[in-house]
């Protein structure tokens, strides 16, 4: 599968830029931000002016840690600009020069995540208008009007500042743009671009909005552009296929908001690589649900995105939380289908999940290794040194409030920090997969928004995760691709309740299957359209010709219920959703075995010309999604890289080059585990040439080269 064109060269990017950053001309294959492996943060020092002692303190520190790359300027707009259009940046030249003078760079942040307190006041169209139409005060952060000109204006202007006084600047390594972009607004001036995107996107037709949006129902049909009003909870919410432009609307303004931001920047730095960071929800890791970040990839030259995972919690293993981590990391690096940074992290607890604890000795190199398994060329932390007043004085960073570096936190990062000096033939490589999990964003907003089936048990994201888990369980690669990308070189492609999917995706699948692929489908998928609009007259009739079944009825059940299925022999547990299945052409693998639908088909297989499709009716327990994908990965001849033979827990993840494989082999258990090598690696971090059995500690990882013969 690997192909030497496949290999994310750096070094015919070099040619570009002195730290071998490419050209961000969105042709090349890959922009790496630098030849090492970042490690560092989010620095603040505007937070400690006054302080030079603890800012000379600073540098020493990240020497010893073995940082070497810092974000800078995040929330810094009201120390860069305290007056409108009185400019402070004699602190952030001498932060420069301090981080130059230690050989370190800097992540260089546009500080449009928060605003000055001037700007609300004599501006007030930068604030935001929730959903309730109650315009909000100054303060907080991640709160202003993406369409407001006078916001746009100021960003771009404090932009262009930076960029003439730091673009040339030999310790400027990327643009960081704002900070985890999420919200919406909804004042007057965004409700009048929302009617706008919506006579182009309808061709001025309100006939075609009406019908897209199932006007008559409730009466809701519109009669004038302005009768358009974004959701609300004191308005209207009801009308799907609204919801789903509204969404779409608000990923369309971000983009749009950040094009603005950057126009500056890629004027006068166009070597320089450009960056955002991406977000997770929930302290158990799924997609950021607020934006299509599938669209947003196109627009960075990098991806990057922070990861908050509560390890050692007392809901789920940590083998489980860590398959999520997992999931998400393929998820972002198969977003542009390159290596993505690590953007935050924290090195030991953060202060907004319920519990905030530390990570255990051993967690903070797993975890930080896991990340890199996965394709980030960084390990970057949220915060360098913890603030000393406000919320986030309790939040993990590398330096403490006493300043030690004999702490169990700072020793750990150093470990981190040594360690990736050592992992510098890994930065540029992908993780090629023959397996792909597909995603959508815009099929997750119809979901939940679907009043129907389950309202707890909808679980779309999740329910991805798990499929995905199977393989992560056996270290087969994976990339979860969205409907952005072609599809058609994988062996196996996984959709898992696809709710919401368009025609031309529908047909997308028949051509991949149709020339050999295998496609695995699921319960609630193929219901409605783009528009949120159900597809008529049964199950659309391309899958029907692809699955060989016609799904009839999905039954929802209440968690007391039980019944179960039985699949090639053996019987599994079902709980929540039951999809009633009419077979055509379809083989049945797998019965029903109780309710009304008992002994009725529950899982068929169906050779469609060259490929076969799968169609999995039920939720099942995780043992069948086992037993299931290891009968294809067995059929499809799906293999991990590399074969260490190893008990439930361990995971294994490569990064390729044509040279060398770089194999992670990591402990999620509480417990040693015996693993065993069937060939000679040598260890990346001990030089040890390693071979046989071995035992990993509790947490333990450890990372080995194999020379490919090229
Ligand atoms: C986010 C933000 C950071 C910080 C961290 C805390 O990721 O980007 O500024 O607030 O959360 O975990």
């Amino acid at each position: 599968m690997f192909t030497k064109n496949d290999k994310f060269v750096t070094s015919h990017l070099s040619q570009h830029s002195e730290w071998g950053i490419p050209m961000p001309n969105h042709k090349k294959n890959y922009v790496t931000a630098a030849k090492f492996m970042l490690h560092g943060g989010d620095y603040n020092p505007d937070q400690w002016l006054d302080r030079p002692d603890i800012l000379e303190e600073d540098m020493k520190l990240m020497k010893l840690a073995h940082t070497n790359a810092f974000s800078v300027g995040i929330f810094a707009w009201s120390t860069l600009e305290p007056e409108e259009g009185v400019y402070h940046f004699e602190w952030l030249d001498k932060i420069f020069e301090n981080i130059h003078s230690i050989g370190g760079r800097v992540i260089l942040a546009t500080p449009s995540g928060a605003r000055p307190a001037w700007m609300s006041k004599k501006y007030p169209e930068v604030l935001r208008v929730n959903a309730a139409r109650v315009k909000q005060l100054h303060g907080g952060r991640h709160n202003h009007c993406f369409t407001s000109e006078v916001y746009r204006e100021k960003t771009q202007k404090i932009n262009r500042l930076l960029a003439e006084k730091y673009g040339n600047h030999p310790a400027l390594l990327m643009w960081h743009i704002s900070n985890e972009y999420g919200g919406e607004c909804h004042c007057e001036t965004c409700q009048e671009a929302f009617r706008e995107y919506l006579k182009i996107k309808y061709n001025h037709d309100l006939k075609t909005l009406n019908d897209s949006w199932w006007g008559p129902f409730w009466s809701h049909t519109i009669s004038e552009w302005s009768q358009v009003e974004s959701p609300s909870p004191i308005g209207e919410s009801m009308v799907h296929g609204m919801n789903l432009d509204w969404r779409r609307f608000v990923t369309d303004q971000t983009i749009s908001f950040y094009e603005h931001e950057i126009v500056p920047l890629r004027e006068l730095t166009p070597t320089i690589p450009i960056t955002t960071n991406f977000m997770a929800d929930t302290r158990e890791l799924i997609p950021f649900q607020g934006l299509d970040y599938s669209k947003f990839a196109k627009h960075l030259d990098v991806i990057s995105w922070d990861a908050y995972p509560a390890w050692h919690n007392d809901w789920t293993t940590t083998a489980d939380l860590a398959s999520k981590v997992g999931f998400m990391n393929d998820l972002y690096r198969s977003l542009k289908q390159q290596p993505f940074l690590l953007m935050e992290s924290t090195p030991s607890c953060v202060n907004w999940h319920d519990v905030n604890k530390s990570k255990r000795p051993g967690m903070h190199l797993l975890s930080s290794m896991q990340m890199i398994a996965h394709g980030s060329d960084s390990v970057l932390y949220f915060q360098w040194r913890k603030s000393r007043g406000s919320s986030e004085k309790f939040h993990g960073a590398v330096v403490d409030h006493d300043n030690s570096r004999e702490n169990r936190v700072f020793k750990d990062v150093t470990q981190v920090g040594q360690t990736l000096e050592k992992l510098s033939g890994v930065i540029g490589t992908n993780r090629p997969a023959e397996v792909a999990v597909f995603y959508d964003w815009e099929s997750n907003w119809a979901i939940n928004d679907a009043q129907g089936f389950g309202v707890r048990t909808k679980l779309y994201p999740e329910t991805v995760q798990k499929h995905y888990k199977a393989f992560w369980e056996r270290d087969i690669p994976v990339d979860v691709i969205t409907k952005e990308h072609d599809f058609s070189s994988y062996k196996l492609l996984i959709v898992p309740m696809l709710y919401l999917v368009s025609e031309k995706t529908i047909s997308r699948f028949k051509e991949f299957v149709a020339n050999g692929g295998t496609i695995v489908m699921t319960y609630i998928s193929g219901l409605v359209n783009e528009h949120d609009l159900t597809y008529l007259g049964g199950w659309h009739k391309d899958l029907q010709e692809i699955f060989g079944i016609k799904p009839v009825e999905t039954d929802t059940l209440y968690p007391s219920d039980q019944n179960s299925v039985t699949f090639r022999g053996t019987t599994y547990q079902l709980n929540d959703y039951a999809t009633i299945i009419e077979v055509a052409t379809a083989t049945v693998e797998g019965i029903y075995e109780d309710d009304f639908y008992a002994q009725t088909p529950a899982v068929t297989s169906h050779q469609y010309q060259a490929g076969k499709a799968y169609y999995i009716g039920g939720r099942l327990e995780h043992a069948f999604q086992q037993a299931f994908y290891q009968d294809l990965i067995d059929e499809l001849s799906l293999k991990p890289v590399f074969h260490v033979k190893h008990g439930e827990g361990v995971s294994v993840q490569v990064r390729q080059s044509p040279e060398s494989d770089y194999i992670f082999i990591m402990n999620f258990t509480e417990e040693k585990q015996p693993i065993v090598f069937e060939t000679i690696v040598r260890d990346l971090i001990t030089g040890e040439a390693m071979e046989g059995e071995l035992t990993l500690e509790k947490y333990e990882v450890r990372i080995v080269e194999k020379t490919n013969e090229v």
